[in-house]
């Protein structure tokens, strides 16, 4: 028998809690049917740039033809995404085809009239929108607050503009994230992802020139994840929290679920495994259910309420100074002695 996994998002009504974070891959329809039949909650379609819709709405009001340096760079763009013209027309055949929610996502560093594209996506069909703002924090003059405050605007407005659930993604390096993540559920976001991550720059051995490229991410990186989750738990109930960073077995989702997800994102795992990996993790969270006494999906949510780790620092200190288990590294002798077999005295 297979245990009840359906929940909701934003409140928009899943059949699993198990994800497809934004990528490109949700752009073809094919996949996204695979993965909608393999049991994925719901699916995140790569980000449009705000340069691209920018350069998008310019277009359409003057109706001119680039120069050609620009349609290059216009060409470009478009190859990771499609553009904004492909993606509005990509989502009602992704509403028709796959039968989940579609989530679509909004990536820039600023507030301003480009977020005029929320409107059209919502027109196209979405069920729900992903925005990611990171301000440009280089700047020595600008304060933590400065860096937020773009964020929230993009919030608030985007928000007063679409009736569809607006969720936020963020990079870990938030200093006050509780209360950012307050802050942005009073702007009105319906949803927070911890985390979302950037493209990271390679050089490449032949040309030597930086690129930046997307990296697949390793497991490791759940650590990260689970911190923001804990962090952010107490911030506001009401918001969804969807963890995304690292996700690829049945226990990450678990593990991230306890930590405080009501969903979780995968995307690294797709690319790696392919979209079975979907049916794998709602097979694995239906049995782990069961194991553990769960009827629901939803009765694993209610259990951890009474759960809630203690965040204060006697905890900490506690954890810190119990006597080490065996394993522990705080136990482990380094070795000393040079590769030569000579011996030198430890440092007492
Ligand atoms: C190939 C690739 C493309 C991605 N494209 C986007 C994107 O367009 N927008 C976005 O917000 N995140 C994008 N991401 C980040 C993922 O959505 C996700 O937040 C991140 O990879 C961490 O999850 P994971 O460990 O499951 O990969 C991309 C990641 C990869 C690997």
């Amino acid at each position: 028998m297979h245990q009840d996994v359906t929940t909701r998002y934003m409140g928009l009504p899943l059949r699993s809690p198990i994800l497809v974070g934004a990528c490109p891959l949700t752009l073809k329809p094919e996949m996204v049917r695979e993965v909608a039949i393999a049991g994925a909650g719901a699916a995140v379609m790569p980000s449009l740039m705000e340069e691209q819709v920018i350069r998008w709405l310019s277009r359409r009001r003057s109706d001119t033809q680039d120069h050609p340096p620009e349609a290059e760079l216009w060409q470009s763009e478009n190859a990771y995404n499609g553009g904004v013209e492909s993606c509005l027309k990509t989502i009602p055949r992704l509403k028709r085809q796959c039968g989940i929610p579609i989530i679509a996502s909004l990536n820039g560093g600023q507030d301003g009239d480009w977020l005029s594209v929320a409107g059209e996506l919502e027109l196209a069909g979405v069920d729900a929108i992903e925005l990611i703002i990171n301000a440009n924090t280089s700047d020595p003059t600008c304060t933590a607050e400065q860096a937020e405050r773009p964020l929230l605007d993009a919030v608030r407005r985007v928000t007063q503009m679409v009736s569809v659930p607006v969720a936020v993604k963020l990079l870990p390096f938030y200093s006050t994230l509780p209360n950012l993540v307050f802050r942005l559920s009073e702007a009105g976001a319906r949803g927070i992802v911890l985390f979302g991550r950037e493209p990271i720059w390679e050089i490449s051995d032949g040309d030597l020139v930086p690129a930046l490229h997307w990296q697949l991410s390793s497991p490791g990186l759940l650590q990260t994840t689970l911190s923001g989750l804990i962090r952010v738990r107490g911030s506001d109930p009401s918001l969804s929290i969807a963890a995304s960073g690292g996700i690829a077995t049945t226990l990450d989702v678990v593990h991230a679920v306890i930590g405080g997800a009501d969903v979780t994102m995968l995307t690294s795992e797709v690319y790696r495994s392919g979209p079975d990996v979907i049916a794998h993790l709602v097979e694995g969270l239906s049995g782990y259910l069961q194991r553990n006494g769960f009827d629901s999906y939803r009765d694993l949510l209610a259990s951890r309420q009474k759960q809630t780790p203690k965040q204060d620092r006697r905890a900490k200190m506690k954890t810190m100074l119990a006597p080490p288990e065996p394993g522990d590294p705080v136990d482990a002798k380094p070795p000393h002695g040079d590769r030569w077999g000579h011996l030198t005295t430890p440092t007492p």
